[in-house]
């Protein structure tokens, strides 16, 4: 038989076998393999021989039905979603080019533009979590030598350290764990470090800390740099303008306030930042969050779309609807549920005789309350008591906060006054277990 015939024979099998999926690609190749060996000279083969037996069966959990139980997710995320989320993600694939899921995609975009608060061209999504924002902010801003100054109040300012280190930056930190930054202590930073990028987190979710970033992009372009925000845990829940406060780059995530699953981490770059990108010296090093290539597949460069990565489909859609929740509701309006919904829960667990991580309720993010464990407590025996008895998940501290705090998480679609009375009633019920007087409530 001639090498083509054999090969085209091959291919055919191949295509019929994947109509009727009987066979994997993987044996049609090796067909193909050995029927191209036998007509080449010899030398090194691949083998003949019959298949190996396989040493890994079946796994017997795939075999059950999937199980998952329905949880309130009252933690620092991810937050419940609706079903209308989660029924999006039930529509058909389409491919990641096809027309109607790149309107699908310049939806999400208008609707990020609107919580971000920015006419940037550059507005799109990483496929991946928050941190996928936050590895992709360091990478395009930072080159060998930049010096980063970063505004630390929490373990997320130690995160985007350790990145920025592995793009080998020059790190510099000022930092206040559980506290926020006043523009003068910011100032003079700047004028000290002279970084070619501040970074700064507004909603602390290990600590609870809401930062003011008005005033900070102004600074930030009077001494040269760039500002660049995380606000992966509280985008959504409390005020904020990308233009109007002069940020050049903002990151989030789909699993928090926007309640969508986590999946995506939406990043908006303006065009000072996108200048920066532009006239690097070097390649990024990363070319799966290379910017120019993320805002190409976006349709944010005004050049046809290219194929980059395989956009998360079904996510997209998810967000789109979440986002199309967002901008039903409006802005203003979450905010003020959000800061409504926060001073209840504050209020009701002072009652408790608890007192909150960040005494003054004005730094206070209201998206993440953290909640001091009182002396003699284990906040483990509580946690515990919430998830087995009602399902409901609150989580305990990290980083600056391990062990000393309870993080509840007020988040979009769970960011409601009833949730608050729930959790309230609980961990009324869940500490009365810890300190030995349990007497449990009708719920
Ligand atoms: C402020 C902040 N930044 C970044 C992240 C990381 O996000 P992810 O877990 O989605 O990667 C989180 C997650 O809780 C966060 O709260």
């Amino acid at each position: 038989m001639s090498l083509t015939k054999a090969t085209l024979q091959a291919g055919m099998l191949s295509r019929f076998h994947r109509s009727v999926g009987q066979v994997s690609r993987g044996v049609v190749a090796a067909a193909t393999c050995s029927l191209t060996a036998t007509a080449t000279t010899p030398g090194p083969r691949f083998s003949t021989a019959a298949p190996l037996k396989m040493n890994v069966p079946q796994p017997e959990c795939l075999q059950k039905p999937l199980n998952v139980p329905s949880k309130l997710l009252m933690g620092p995320g991810p937050s419940n979603s609706p079903l209308r989320v989660h029924y999006a993600m039930m529509k058909p694939l389409l491919g990641h080019l096809h027309p109607e899921f790149t309107q699908i995609m310049d939806e999400v975009k208008e609707g990020l533009r609107y919580i971000f608060q920015t006419k940037a061209e550059v507005v799109c999504c990483v496929s991946g979590t928050g941190h996928a924002g936050m590895e992709t902010t360091m990478c395009n801003l930072l080159e060998p030598g930049d010096v980063i100054l970063i505004a630390q109040n929490g373990i997320w300012g130690e995160r985007a350290a350790d990145m920025a280190r592995r793009h080998d930056a020059d790190v510099r930190i000022i930092d206040k764990p559980g506290d926020t930054f006043t523009l003068e202590e910011l100032d003079a930073a700047l004028a000290q470090h002279k970084p070619a990028v501040l970074f700064m987190v507004q909603g602390e979710s290990s600590t609870g800390v809401l930062q003011p970033l008005e005033g900070a992009g102004a600074l930030c372009r009077k001494h040269g740099a760039l500002l660049a925000v995380d606000c992966v845990a509280s985008l959504g829940g409390v005020p904020f303008y990308m233009d109007g406060w002069d940020i050049d780059v903002v990151y989030t995530g789909t699993q928090k306030v926007i309640s969508a699953p986590p999946s995506m981490a939406p990043i908006a770059f303006n065009d000072r930042a996108m200048a920066k990108v532009r006239s690097r010296k070097t390649p990024i090093r990363s070319f799966y969050s290379d910017m120019t290539w993320l805002a190409n597949y976006w349709g944010c460069d005004g050049t046809p779309r290219k194929y980059h990565h395989t956009g998360p489909i079904s996510a997209v859609y998810a967000l789109r609807e979440a986002l199309a929740i967002v901008c039903e509701e409006g802005l203003e309006s979450l905010w003020s549920r959000h800061k409504a919904c926060a001073k209840k829960l504050h209020e009701g667990l002072g009652a408790l005789g608890l007192e909150m991580y960040v005494s003054d309720p004005n730094k206070r993010t209201p998206t993440v309350s953290t909640i001091r464990v009182p002396e003699g407590v284990d906040w483990t025996r509580v946690t515990k008591y919430f998830m087995s008895n009602y399902l409901v998940e609150i989580s305990g501290g990290l980083g600056p906060s391990a062990g000393k705090v309870w993080r509840v998480g007020l988040m979009g679609y769970n960011c409601t006054p009833e949730n608050v009375d729930l959790v309230l009633r609980i961990m009324k019920e869940a500490l009365a277990d810890a300190t030995g007087k349990s007497q449990k409530s009708k719920i």
